[in-house]
């Protein structure tokens, strides 16, 4: 009779060997291994660059005459981000009308996610993080309004897994993209780059300014106070 010790060890040696004579199937598995591991790596790091924004989403009731904040997010009918997926039922219902989230609640809530992905360039990694949003509202007197958009911005990582070190800020927009290196962007709490928001196509910016045309690199983004990015991460792989 073999004692009961033992018996698990022989099972043990009889599972290691087999797993040797199949090297697929150990691979896999200490691929999933690295795999897990590195979803937490690129995690933390999507959390320490996450861009702050400026100016601050602010509620209509917050703003007392003369109104020089009256160009903000939210304010004039302007619409904060938006929950994608919700958009996505509404249209998937047939519901065609207006999606506008005026509901400063939501984004204070974090019921309406930031979304991100992360991708490895040699020994770097570039991180895009996305609002939605389910209305733009003209940029000008009478035109440029569109429905559904997303807006992009994207930090590159340098030396991520050894020495990881945010150098350049890519901040889109409708018209375009630009991309600032280290130095040429505001920081907010030594990691996290500031992005200025526009007024009503709501690109990403590195500066305030803007004229409300619809030009590129027009719309109105005012100083504001910085805040966090809006609502909660969410990884779109
Ligand atoms: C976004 O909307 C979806 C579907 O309506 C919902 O399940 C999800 O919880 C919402 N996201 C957040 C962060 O509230």
């Amino acid at each position: 009779m073999v004692p009961h010790s033992l018996a698990l060890l022989l099972l043990l040696a009889a599972a290691g060997a087999r797993a040797e004579w199949n090297p697929a199937e150990v691979e896999l598995e200490v691929a999933f291994e690295e795999e897990s591991e590195r979803a937490a790596a690129y995690e933390d790091l999507v959390l320490k660059y996450a861009p702050y924004l400026r100016p601050e989403p602010i509620t209509r009731s917050e703003i007392t005459p003369p109104f020089s904040l009256r160009t903000q997010e939210g304010l004039d009918d302007f619409c904060f981000p938006h929950n994608a997926s919700d958009y996505f039922r509404v249209r998937d219902a047939d519901d065609w009308s207006r999606q506008c989230n005026m509901d400063y609640a939501t984004i204070h809530a974090d019921e309406v996610p930031t979304y991100w992905h992360a991708m490895e360039c040699g020994r770097h990694l570039h991180i895009a993080y996305w609002s939605f949003y389910g209305y733009n509202h003209n940029c000008d007197c009478c035109s440029g309004e569109r429905n559904a958009w997303w807006e992009f911005l994207v930090v590159k990582v340098r030396e991520w897994s050894t020495n990881p070190h945010m150098h350049e800020v890519m901040f889109g927009q409708k018209e375009g993209w630009y991309t600032r290196i280290a130095g040429n962007y505001e920081l907010h709490d030594e990691s996290h780059p500031v992005a200025y928001v526009g007024r009503a196509g709501h690109g990403f910016y590195h500066d305030s300014g803007g004229s409300n045309t619809c030009c590129y690199y027009e719309d109105t983004r005012n100083p504001g106070r910085v805040s966090a990015l809006v609502g909660s991460l969410l990884s779109i792989c």
